[in-house]
């Protein structure tokens, strides 16, 4: 019998030109994308007209974010180190996402990646709080990519196998886990 098809969105945590996030992003898009029964919606902020909640009540790209997520089976999110934190772009989408949160009750896997040796522990351990205070279900095997622009190059390669394969397996382990549950 046919698994149920799993719909995964990835959440694209920078609108930097050129962004290192998208490189590693990519990968693991590359392989969901490779597995049977799994679409992929990407959700990428520098596509997107988002405001500060607030300024205004829901506009036409904050409304269609949430029927995106909604529409989602999972949620794949990535971010880059800044500051020690999660950026603001991708705060700036989670916020768009609705108060209370259209992530609530998904299953949400997490990817960082920094420039520097420590790698995204920092702003990949509060995004998994921010993820769980809207009640997401966030997978316990996060991945951190440290050093990236030494293990990317400018094209998006990889080039490092161990790597490659960490951030290949996040977006299977979010299937695998669905798979599991559902
Ligand atoms: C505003 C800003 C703050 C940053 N802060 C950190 C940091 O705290 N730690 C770190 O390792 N790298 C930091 N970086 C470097 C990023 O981690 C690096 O650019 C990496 O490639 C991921 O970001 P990208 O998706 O914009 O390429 C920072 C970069 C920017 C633009």
């Amino acid at each position: 019998m046919p698994a149920n098809p799993i719909r995964i969105a990835v959440i694209i945590g920078t609108v930097r030109p050129g962004s290192y996030t998208k490189k590693a992003a990519n990968l693991a898009i590359q392989e969901l994308n490779s597995l049977d029964g799994v679409t992929v919606d990407v959700i990428d902020p520098a596509e997107l007209d988002l405001p500060f909640p607030g300024v205004e009540s829901a506009t036409a790209s904050s409304n269609d974010i949430q029927e995106r997520i909604q529409n989602a089976t999972g949620v794949l999110m990535t971010t880059p180190e800044y500051h020690g934190s999660v950026s603001s772009a991708l705060k700036c989408v989670i916020e768009n996402l609705g108060f209370p949160s259209t992530l609530a009750g998904k299953p949400v896997a997490l990817l960082g990646v920094a420039a520097g040796v420590i790698g995204a522990i920092k702003s990949l351990e509060q995004l998994r709080s921010i993820c769980s205070h809207v009640g997401a279900m966030v997978l316990p095997g996060v991945v951190s990519v440290a050093g990236v622009q030494r293990v990317f190059d400018e094209e998006g390669r990889c080039n490092d196998e161990g790597t490659e394969k960490r951030v290949r397996g996040i977006g299977r382990a979010l299937v695998d886990y669905i798979r599991q549950t559902s």
